[in-house]
């Protein structure tokens, strides 16, 4: 039985649209039930509702700081269907711990940077004011803490020199697109175990690709 995710976006939804791609192979563990969005004008609904996955908005400005009110409507969505993981797929709206809690190991987010650095807001940037030589993206378990959680998958590009946050951001938005779908892969056909505060994978050949940045030689 293929395990019933909803996604939920605040946005353009391009990791959503790779989440819903790949859940369309025949042999993928996971099927996308329903796309939730906390906002009436996210680009993504109209992606969603064009690939012909139910689409369902609960505007979270109305409640304000009544985070337990959004969140009850929210849990009636996804009741209604059934669901029994979640993404966060560019959702900027933060839980409340009880929220949290109770989707505890069944909720995955995804972060523009090789956490644990640069949570929280403009990640790129940091990461260049930083300067990191190689930076990337993280999927992972969402714990009361912003961007923090037990890590499941990373994908690490090269900084360039010249790059500004956009450039950046750019690369990386090809690895997200890359680590998500394999990530839910992961999780929804049980190979991924919480140990703690950290997250075990059955059968995780480590990849022998190293990347070095700036180029040596
Ligand atoms: C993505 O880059 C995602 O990693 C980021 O928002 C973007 C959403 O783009 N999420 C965060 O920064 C979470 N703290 P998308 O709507 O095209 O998927």
């Amino acid at each position: 039985m293929k395990r019933r995710v909803a996604i939920l976006i605040s946005g353009r939804g391009s990791n959503m649209a790779a989440l819903i791609a790949a859940a369309r192979a025949v042999d993928f563990p996971a099927e996308i039930v329903v796309v939730i969005s906390n906002r009436a004008d996210a680009g993504g609904l109209e992606t969603a509702g064009a690939s012909g996955i139910p689409t369902v908005v609960i505007e979270s400005k109305p409640f304000g700081r009544d985070r337990a009110a959004f969140e009850a409507m929210l849990q009636r969505a996804l009741d209604q269907h059934n669901v029994e993981l979640i993404c966060l797929a560019g959702f900027m709206r933060l839980f409340t711990e009880q929220f949290v809690q109770r989707w505890h190991g069944r909720m995955l987010n995804i972060h523009p940077s090789l956490l644990p650095s640069f949570p929280g807001l403009d990640p790129h940037g940091q990461a260049l004011k930083a300067g990191v030589r190689i930076s990337g993206a993280t999927v992972h378990f969402v714990i009361p803490k912003t961007d923090a959680g037990p890590i499941v998958m990373q994908g690490a590009v090269a900084v360039a020199g010249d790059d500004t946050p956009d450039t950046l951001a750019a690369r990386i938005l090809e690895i997200e697109h890359r680590i998500y779908p394999e990530a839910l892969r992961l999780l929804a056909s049980g190979k991924v175990r919480l140990v703690g505060n950290v997250c075990r994978v059955s059968g995780n050949a480590a990849s022998d690709a190293a990347l070095i940045s700036p180029a040596a030689g």
